[in-house]
């Protein structure tokens, strides 16, 4: 019996994160998932069901990083390639998305990479449920390709802001969309001390091109980092 959600035309990419290739499946083509009610509502698409260049370089910085133990909350997760990384590298991630079936199929690629239970949560940014108050605080939150349209700003920003606690540190990697801009802007006036690195995504480009931004929010100025300071 398979792992996966019934009814769909699945397929399967191989990923190379660090040391440990992962296996994750998902719906073949994402268009066909789009309910007009759902749009009609609150302008739902089911981006979900693809796995963007920036959840790829968001698994890797989690790969090049001990996240042992850490508490970490992933926004946006889709398919939760980065929570399956953490998973599989000893932390204790939560991924959340507002759409269950996103959680459905992170959990079955968690399984199918042979891991113990991936945690997931129906969060909606605009409407986040009091169960995500009470399941921090996290050392990281963090989130691929979540501040593509101009209202992600406004949800995020105050949200991240609600659920870090003074130690988390923020990391967010953005295939440049011009709408990252209000977010990145929001947290750095909240005080969090911010860096910025690039990476080149391999495999499908985004519509920005390959590079993709990694903005790191830390609660306190990295010791001896050589990060530079985006101005
Ligand atoms: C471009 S996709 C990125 C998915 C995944 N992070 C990745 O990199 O593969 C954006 C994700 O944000 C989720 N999302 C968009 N608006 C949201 C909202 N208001 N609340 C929670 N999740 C939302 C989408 O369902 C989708 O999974």
């Amino acid at each position: 019996m398979s792992l996966f959600p019934d009814g769909y035309d699945l397929i399967t990419e191989r990923v190379q994160i660090g040391d440990r290739e992962f296996a994750i499946t998902h719906p073949r083509a994402a268009d066909e998932l789009i309910d007009e009610d759902e749009y009609a509502h609150d302008e739902r698409l089911p981006y979900w069901a693809d796995l963007w260049p920036s959840g790829r370089i968001l698994a890797a910085e989690l790969a090049d990083r001990d996240v042992r133990g850490d508490r970490v909350l992933e926004l946006g997760a889709g398919l939760g390639l980065p929570s399956i990384v953490a998973l599989a590298r000893g932390a204790r991630p939560l991924a959340t998305d507002w759409y269950p079936i996103a959680l459905e199929f992170a959990r079955a690629n968690a399984r199918a990479a042979g891991l113990g239970p991936l945690a997931t949560m129906e969060v909606d940014w605009a409407a986040p449920p009091d169960a995500l108050r009470a399941c921090g605080p996290f050392e990281l939150i963090i989130g691929a390709d979540v501040a593509y349209e101009r209202r992600h700003a406004d949800q995020l920003a105050p949200l991240i802001r609600e659920i870090a606690s003074p130690v988390t540190e923020v990391i967010i990697a953005d295939p440049r969309r011009p709408d990252a801009n209000a977010l990145v802007g929001a947290l750095r006036d909240a005080g969090w001390a911010y860096s910025r690195t690039e990476r080149r995504a391999a495999g499908r480009p985004d519509e920005q091109g390959p590079i993709i931004y990694v903005h790191r929010f830390a609660p306190h100025p990295p010791a001896g980092s050589d990060s530079r300071t985006a101005g």
